[in-house]
C-alpha cells in the first residue's frame, strides 16, 4: 500500500465523535516503512490530538529515525485540503527539515514542503 492509501485507511481508526471530522496521517520513510496516525478526540475538547502528532508519536515510540522520513500524508473526507494545524506544524519542525507534506481530500491531492507551510519557524536553533 502506498502512503496516500495508508493515510486514507487511517481515517477509519479516527475517534472523532464530537467533530465527526476524520483525519488520517501517514509518515513515509526512506526504507519504505509507513507509520500512521488518526485524530483522537476527548470530551474535554482541548485534549484532542491531531492525526499528524499521533503519527509522529507512533514513529518515535517505534524507534524510527525521523531523519529518514521523506513524506507526511494527511487525508480527510473534506472537499477542501486540510493542512496541519499550527500546533502540529510546530511539532513537525521539531523533528523534520525537508519534509514533503501531501494533502489528500475527497477527490484530489496537492503537496507542499514543511518550510512552505511554516517558514521562519521557532526551533531548537533559536535557543543557542
Ligand atoms: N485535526 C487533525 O487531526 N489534523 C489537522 O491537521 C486539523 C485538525 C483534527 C482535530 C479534530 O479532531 C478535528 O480534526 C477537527 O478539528
Amino acid at each position: 500500500m502506498d502512503g496516500t492509501n495508508y493515510a486514507i485507511k487511517m481515517k477509519d481508526n479516527s475517534y472523532s465523535p464530537y467533530s465527526n471530522f476524520r483525519v488520517g496521517a501517514c509518515l513515509e520513510f526512506l526504507d519504505g516503512t509507513l507509520i500512521g496516525g488518526c485524530n483522537i478526540e476527548n470530551a474535554s475538547y482541548g485534549l484532542t490530538i491531531c492525526a499528524e502528532r499521533v503519527a509522529v508519536s507512533n514513529a518515535i515510540a517505534q524507534g524510527k529515525d525521523l531523519q529518514s522520513a521523506t513524506t507526511l500524508y494527511i487525508a480527510t473526507d473534506s472537499q477542501t485540503f486540510t493542512p496541519p494545524c499550527g500546533a502540529c506544524l510546530q511539532v513537525l519542525v521539531e523533528f523534520f527539515t525537508d519534509l514533503k507534506v501531501v494533502l489528500i481530500n475527497s477527490n484530489e491531492t496537492t503537496q507542499f514542503t514543511l518550510n512552505e507551510l511554516l517558514p521562519h519557524n521557532f526551533s531548537k536553533d533559536n535557543l543557542n
